[in-house]
This record gives C-alpha cells, sequence and structure tokens, in this order.
C-alpha cells in the first residue's frame, strides 16, 4: 500500500517536472517558431509566385516580378517594387497595411476604385482564403523590413535619378505617370502657375496663402516642407491627402533629387 502510494507521488511528481519543463524552455520554443516562420515564408512564395504547377499560386509574380522587385524594364510588369522602404515606412504607420492591401485590393493603395491589382480576400470575392493571405502577407512584410535595413545611398541630383525617387516613393500612385493625377490626386504638372490654388475635385489646404507666399520665394523649400509633411505645415495638422514623406521613406538626397525633377517638368 505504502509502496503504491510513493508510486503515485513519484509520477504526479515527475509529470509536474516534465511539464514544468516543457513549458520553460524557451529555446525549443523560440526553435518552434523559426520553424513555423521559415514554414508561413514558404507558403507565401508558393502563393506569390506564378507557377502553373502549384495549385495554390495566386500569380502575384505576373504584375510584381518573380521576386517582387517589380519591373522597370519589362513593362508586362505593371505592379510596384515590394522591396521598398516607403512600404515599410507604411506599415510604420498602420501594421495592417499589407494586409489591407492584398486583402481588398489597389483602392487601399492609390484610392483608385479602377486600380490594377485586384482584391484577393474571400470576403470580397477573391481566390484567397485568410490563411493564404496572412502567408503571402508574411512574405511581403519580410521583403519591406529587409529594404529598411539596406544602408541609404546617396541620390545624384539629377532630373533621371528624380524620376526614379517620383516612382520608388509611390508619388506615381496619386499623381500618375505624367504627374497628370488620378484618383486620389492632383495634376502637378503645372506647379508653380496658379493651379496650385486650383485643384478640380481636390479640397484644397486651408494655408493657401501661405503656400503662395512660400512657393513665390523659394518653390524648393516649399516643395520640401510640402512633401514631407504637408499636414503640419500648411493646414495646422489637419490630414490634407498628401501622405507626409519621413527620412526613413525619402532620404534628404533623394527628396533634393525629386525636386529637381519636379521643377524641371514645370519649366524652372
Ligand atoms: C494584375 C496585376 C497585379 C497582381 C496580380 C497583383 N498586384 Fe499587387 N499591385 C499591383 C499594382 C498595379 C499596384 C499599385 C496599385 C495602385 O497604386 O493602385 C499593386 C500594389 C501592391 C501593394 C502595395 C505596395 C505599396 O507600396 O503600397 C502590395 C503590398 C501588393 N500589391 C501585393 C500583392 C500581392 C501579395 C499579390 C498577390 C496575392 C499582388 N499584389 C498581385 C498589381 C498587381
Ligand atoms: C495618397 C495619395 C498621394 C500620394 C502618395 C502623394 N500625393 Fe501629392 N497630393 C495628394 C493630394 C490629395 C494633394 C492635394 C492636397 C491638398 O491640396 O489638400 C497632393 C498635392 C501635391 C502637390 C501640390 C502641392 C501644391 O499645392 O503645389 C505636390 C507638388 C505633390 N502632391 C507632390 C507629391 C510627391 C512628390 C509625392 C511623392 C513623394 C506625392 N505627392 C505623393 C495626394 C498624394
Amino acid at each position: 500500500m505504502r509502496l503504491k502510494t510513493l508510486g503515485v507521488v513519484l509520477v504526479t511528481a515527475l509529470s509536474a517536472f516534465t511539464l514544468l519543463y516543457w513549458l520553460t524552455d524557451n529555446p525549443r520554443r523560440d526553435e518552434i517558431a523559426v520553424a513555423h516562420e521559415e514554414e508561413l515564408l514558404e507558403y507565401g512564395e508558393v502563393i506569390f509566385s506564378a507557377d502553373p504547377a502549384e495549385p495554390a499560386a495566386a500569380g502575384c509574380a505576373t504584375c510584381h516580378g518573380p521576386e517582387g522587385f517589380g519591373g522597370e524594364e519589362d513593362a508586362a510588369i505593371i505592379g510596384p517594387n515590394l522591396h521598398t522602404r516607403s512600404l515599410a515606412e507604411k506599415l510604420k504607420v498602420n501594421s495592417n497595411y499589407v494586409h489591407l492591401a492584398v486583402s481588398y485590393g489597389g483602392v487601399v493603395v492609390s484610392g483608385n476604385v479602377n486600380s490594377a491589382m485586384p482584391a484577393w480576400s474571400y470576403e470580397v470575392g477573391g481566390p484567397l482564403n485568410e490563411q493564404q493571405i496572412e502567408a503571402v502577407v508574411a512574405l511581403v512584410t519580410s521583403w519591406a523590413e529587409e529594404a529598411e535595413q539596406e544602408p541609404i545611398e546617396d541620390v545624384p541630383n539629377t532630373e533621371e535619378a528624380g524620376a526614379e525617387v517620383y516612382t520608388a516613393a509611390g508619388c506615381v500612385a496619386c499623381h500618375g505617370a505624367e504627374l497628370e493625377g488620378g484618383a486620389a490626386g492632383p495634376n502637378i504638372q503645372t506647379i508653380g502657375s496658379d493651379v496650385i490654388t486650383e485643384f478640380e475635385n481636390f479640397p484644397t489646404p486651408s494655408g493657401v496663402d501661405q503656400m503662395v507666399a512660400d512657393y513665390e520665394e523659394d518653390p524648393r523649400l516649399f516643395l520640401e516642407k510640402w512633401i514631407r509633411d504637408s499636414a503640419a505645415n500648411y493646414n495646422d495638422g489637419a490630414p490634407t491627402g498628401m501622405p507626409p514623406h519621413s527620412e526613413g521613406a525619402v532620404s534628404e538626397s533623394a527628396l533634393q533629387a525629386l525636386i529637381t525633377f519636379l521643377l524641371a517638368q514645370t519649366g524652372e
């Protein structure tokens, strides 16, 4: 009888110890987490691909390029590079941004309901379930985080380099490839003329007089302040529809090249 009791006590103690050991074995749990993350990214790669042999492939690669770098040379690749600092910055403002853009499509990116980027979520009739969306979102998020770690290169202050910044920083999504404007941003081909105060269909921010004065005095400085933070500098902090661009998204040298490009378009 005593022996039996001892046995029960021993077994209980042993299982309690094992449980405690499992629960507190952090390295092992970290290993499992890493393995899980790797699996998720691998699944994300399958979904991103356009591999006809993969039933789960969603074909993001057809528009964003096989590795998601977009395609400056290939006109068939119409989607933007997804390895960018600007994407990392958007994730800082809203950690759910990539999930929203993938689930509900390009309207989240540019406000354009006819955007070429489709909506993918089952919820809105798209082809991907939540688990698949999470995998591809994890992949794209990891790309943006990697891009943020890359050292910032000095951008030469030329029109050509500025044109590249215009695309890479995402201005193109709202203001169009030719600065002609679109659903989410006004035509900016004529900044510097009276158009500055007369954006058709777009609310004009309250600081218009200040904007005009600043522009006339120093167009470069005006554009710096406007692009960095139009709300803070010209609208008493209230949003203007033009998002801020911190140094994390557009470095100082990139901003200067961008402004050189913009001013060249307006003939200044
Ligand atoms: C038919 C072409 C096409 C396909 C397929 C496509 N995209 Fe896009 N994607 C675009 C375009 C174009 C944009 C820019 C949208 C805009 O500005 O309206 C975009 C934008 C994005 C953005 C926002 C980028 C940013 O910097 O804000 C993300 C993230 C994205 N796509 C991820 C994906 C993923 C993931 C898939 C696959 C599930 C996918 N895309 C499939 C064309 C496509
Ligand atoms: C999400 C859409 C969006 C993006 C991205 C965007 N803009 Fe804008 N932009 C707007 C809107 C909307 C306005 C008009 C704001 C207002 O008047 O309240 C505007 C106004 C402007 C103006 C006119 C300022 C003036 O009155 O003369 C310039 C120049 C401009 N944007 C440049 C840029 C550049 C350069 C980028 C990229 C770094 C960019 N925008 C990115 C939406 C956008």
